[in-house]
């Protein structure tokens, strides 16, 4: 397998109690997430509206783990910057998107970069890996989405299993592979073991009665799939 990057474990906040935003994220951190995943929605590139720039930067505020942003957005030019703003660790945009405007979409996963924010591209299970190819040089994680984008708690989809294994060995890329949707303690390990560090799980997490023993859980079960 290529370079082994460390198991990264993002509880999706889209699974949290919004009321109690603050006292989630301390759940979860306390609970030993590694980033928090943050779920952007426009209302148009998927038919649900979630947070936006002000939401992100007041999260930025009491964080104290790295943020994942995951914008399922239809203008990822317009508001990236604002989200930039907030300085998460990595911020995503999707294929879908970026296919459309390939040129400004390199010039943007560039400019997020610059920011100091690691560039990541998203993709949807109807998606073929291989169109990332023009982008595999300036992106440094690849989300691969095993539902479809959109909503939280739907069933796993083990048709996308195949798309680490593309992006490693014809594609050449050699970032960090991160799978969402539907992982929890009985689909994380496939994951791992296709080739998979980093793992959001929303319901999986915030559902559990207790959720220091569920991440753990959620780790072990990866590490086991990937060979310790
Ligand atoms: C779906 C979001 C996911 C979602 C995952 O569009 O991108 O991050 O919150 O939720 P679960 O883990 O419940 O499938
Ligand atoms: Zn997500």
């Amino acid at each position: 397998m290529a370079s082994l990057h460390p198991i990264r474990i993002a509880p999706s906040l889209l699974a949290a109690d919004f009321t109690r935003l603050a006292e989630e994220i301390a759940s979860v951190e306390d609970a030993g997430a590694d980033w928090l995943h943050l779920d952007v929605m426009d209302g148009h590139f998927v038919p649900n509206l979630t947070i936006g720039p002000p939401v992100v930067a007041a999260i930025a505020g009491v964080a104290r783990k790295p943020l994942d942003v995951h914008l399922m957005i239809e203008d990822p030019w317009t508001y990236a910057p604002r989200f930039l703003a907030a300085k998460p660790h990595v911020l995503s945009f999707h294929l879908e998107v970026a296919l459309r405007r390939p040129g400004e979409a390199t010039q943007l996963l560039r400019s997020i970069r610059a920011a100091g924010t690691r560039p990541g591209l998203a993709l949807n299970p109807d998606q073929d890996v291989r169109a990332l190819a023009p982008f595999v040089a300036d992106v440094e994680l690849v989300l691969v989405m095993s539902v479809f984008a959109g909503f939280g708690g739907q069933r796993f989809m083990p048709e996308v299993l195949d798309k680490p294994r593309v992006l490693r060995d014809e594609l050449g890329f050699d970032g960090e592979i991160e799978m969402d949707g539907g992982i929890g303690p009985d689909t994380i390990g496939r994951a791992a073991a296709a080739g998979v560090n980093a793992f959001v799980a929303g319901t999986a997490v915030f559902a559990a009665q207790d959720r220091r023993a569920r991440i753990a859980a959620l780790r072990q079960a990866a590490r086991e799939a990937r060979g310790g």
